[in-house]
């Protein structure tokens, strides 16, 4: 296992979080932290590359967080980027390529089918990084949004659900239980 660059992709990335130049303020970091945990866990869970999986978790959205304008194509932007810090590492250069393919799909603007065990593992954690920052879903819809109690709790079940149905069919029955709860917990 590559300690030494999960070691380093932490520290850079919660470094690059706390900079001016990134958007979103220091909620993405906790975002990407989820991502690589759960995303770490699903690869154990389900016999994936764990050592890929949680480098591409903490790269997925690397590009966002390092300039607001790389945005809209991030996934691609990503792969450049993870490029030149993993050669810097001296990363074997097959391993880099899965490394992009995961950050690439991560957004699943590729089909379901045809990802590897890998990049279905970055990708559901991705989606289910929600289910853990669902505190930040309500600020978001009672601070930034403005909403009231109800339009509140709709959109942020909206938001969850969505989440949910993402998810590859593995990751479904995984985590149906801690989804329901959540759910029932916002409104029984
Ligand atoms: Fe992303
Ligand atoms: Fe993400």
């Amino acid at each position: 296992m590559r300690t030494d660059i999960i070691d380093y992709l932490e520290k850079e990335i919660k470094h690059r979080c706390s900079s001016r130049a990134n958007f979103f303020g220091m909620g993405v970091f906790y975002h990407i932290r989820a991502v690589a945990d759960n995303a770490t866990y699903l690869a154990k869970e389900y016999g994936a590359d764990v050592e890929i999986v949680t480098i591409a978790a903490w790269l997925h959205d690397i590009a966002s967080i390092t300039d607001y304008n790389l945005y809209d194509e991030h996934h691609i932007h990503g792969m450049a980027i993870a490029e030149r810090i993993l050669s810097e590492f001296s990363y074997e250069p097959e391993k880099i390529e899965r490394v992009k393919k995961c950050i690439y799909s991560h957004r699943g603007s590729k089909q379901k089918e045809k990802l590897t065990l890998e990049e279905i593992c970055v990708a559901d954690a991705d989606a289910i990084s929600h289910f853990d920052s669902v505190p930040s879903l309500f600020y978001l819809a009672y601070v930034n949004r403005n909403l009231n109690i109800e339009e509140g709790t709709e959109f942020v079940k909206n938001k969850l659900r969505r989440s949910y149905n993402k998810l590859s069919e593995r990751s479904k029955e995984t985590y149906k239980q801690k989804y329901d709860s959540i759910m029932n917990t916002i409104s029984p």
